[in-house]
């Protein structure tokens, strides 16, 4: 008879048939920076903090003391800075730029950058493209999008990762990365982005929700799993390297479906609502926080992504040296 609790009678036992493992190198730690002189907390992200520079190197520094090497940069920027044509997302001088290549003096390649690239934190309207007459036009925001990325390529991003969801846009980026002597940068396409309500903790800390309407001429219907084999193979013929699918959690199905129809990396993006909601269930004691972190994430781990972004790396890190036995 076949019993499967043999494999499971003792601890030794159940590690050596684990077949999934978490581990630190599949973790990619997002971060938030801003140009003011101190650090301030994030009200709906417990535990996370809008970093002013110094204290962003300094955190770096430590996280990769920790063993994480990649952080995913997003940038607060001032409301004076921020319009509706968007301009700053192009200054050679702004905070992401300037960050990244004071990063990069200190850390060289063992940090990877990753930038993203869409608008919202420079748009005063609050889309992740340009608005004209009440609608987020594409093909307009498309060649902003790319000149975007080839400044961040220029300051030293390692990976350019567009989380706008317009057509065509990886496409325009490797061409014009490319052109300009880029093809060297990899491209972390948001490839099934999800019109989520998880996004809520993440539009606090950049102060970046949508002034009007919501991102759903852009964003994906949550109920669309066909679709995102659409998103999948235009992602793969535009050259993308990497595929993302957003948030991680309730979309297991497709990191699934992608996992099995490319051979590309698949990372996943446990976003911030994601973990506000453990935080907050732990805070009621309905769960612990570090029990459901790594359910979490080997689960999103076993559903076949190869890169995990989680604002919970850290903790995750830590969970994972003290395990070992
Ligand atoms: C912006 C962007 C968003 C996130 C990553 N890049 C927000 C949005 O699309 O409104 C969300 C990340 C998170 O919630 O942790 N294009």
């Amino acid at each position: 008879m076949i019993r499967p609790r043999r494999f499971r009678r003792t601890k030794a036992l159940r590690d050596l048939f684990q077949e999934h493992h978490l581990m630190r190198q599949d973790l990619v730690l997002p971060v938030f920076v801003h140009d003011q002189v101190e650090s301030v907390d994030i009200a709906a992200m417990p535990g996370h903090r809008c970093l002013d520079v110094i204290s962003m190197l300094k955190h770096c520094d430590y996280v990769l003391s920790k063993g994480i090497r990649a952080v995913a940069i997003f940038p607060s920027i001032e409301a004076a800075k921020k319009t509706s044509d968007c301009l700053e997302a192009l200054n050679p001088e702004n905070l992401m730029c300037q960050v990244t290549r004071r990063l990069k003096k200190a850390f060289g390649d063992d940090l990877i950058i990753i930038g993203d690239i869409a608008l919202d934190p420079y748009s005063s309207d609050g889309h992740d493209g340009l608005v004209r007459d009440g609608e987020v036009v594409n093909d307009e925001t498309v060649d902003l999008l790319a000149k975007m990325a080839l400044q961040q390529a220029e300051a030293g991003v390692d990976i350019l990762a567009p989380s706008d969801m317009m057509d065509g846009r990886v496409m325009a980026i490797r061409t014009l990365l490319d052109n300009e002597g880029h093809m060297d940068r990899l491209i972390m396409s948001y490839t099934a982005k999800y019109a989520s309500s998880f996004y809520g903790p993440f539009r606090q800390a950049l102060n970046s929700a949508p002034k009007s309407g919501d991102k759903k001429t852009y964003q994906m219907n949550m109920a669309n799993r066909s679709e995102a084999a659409v998103e999948l193979d235009l992602d793969v013929s535009e050259g993308a390297d990497i595929l993302m699918v957003k948030p991680a959690g309730p979309y297991l199905d497709i990191i699934s479906d992608y996992r099995h129809s490319c051979g590309l990396p698949i990372a996943a993006y446990q976003v911030s609502g994601e973990y506000a909601m453990l935080k907050a269930a732990a805070d009621a004691g309905v769960c612990s926080f570090e029990d459901s972190l790594m359910e979490t994430l080997i689960g999103i781990k076993r559903a076949g992504a190869n890169m995990i972004l989680t604002y919970g790396a850290l903790e995750a890190v830590e969970l994972l040296h003290s395990n070992t036995p």
